[in-house]
């Protein structure tokens, strides 16, 4: 799977979008080590704090089915209705919930923008100095 394939997954759950608040329309999509490719899209809320974002949908969507292995996500986000006109960032909730489920140097996390520019980082990239599960351990 390469990275401009899994940029256009997270394109097209993009579109899936329910976002009647922000009108900020994100997709991602999470491949599992096994190949399966698990796509997800921010869903708002009237209440606001029960929204989530696309990233989480995506692993939510994943780890209910049994999956626990991921390779890499790929996010791409931006105002509802138009192509993406810059990179779209995971927020920090985002980055921890991959914190307790992906290796801090081989999980990539992939960015593209509507142009098809594509950008990668690993998680620790994005969230060094962490706190994760073996803290606790
Ligand atoms: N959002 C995501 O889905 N993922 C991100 O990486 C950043 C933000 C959503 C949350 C909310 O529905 C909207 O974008 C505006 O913050």
């Amino acid at each position: 799977m390469d990275d401009k394939t899994l940029v256009a997954l997270a394109n097209e759950a993009r579109t899936r979008a329910y976002t009647p608040y922000s009108h900020w329309a994100v997709g991602a999509a999470l491949l599992c080590t096994d190949g399966t490719i698990y796509q997800g899209c921010n869903i708002e809320n009237a209440a606001y704090t029960p929204s989530n974002c696309a990233e989480r949908t995506a692993f939510f969507k994943a780890i209910s089915e049994g999956q626990r292995e991921f390779a890499a996500i790929s996010i791409v986000g931006g105002p509802e209705g138009q192509e993406a006109p810059d990179f779209c960032a995971p927020c920090g909730v985002c980055r921890q919930v991959m914190r307790e489920f992906c290796d801090l140097d081989d999980f990539r996390i992939i960015l593209g923008r509507g142009d098809g520019a594509v950008k990668a980082f690993s998680l620790r990239e994005l969230l060094p100095e962490s706190f994760g599960p073996e803290n606790l351990a």
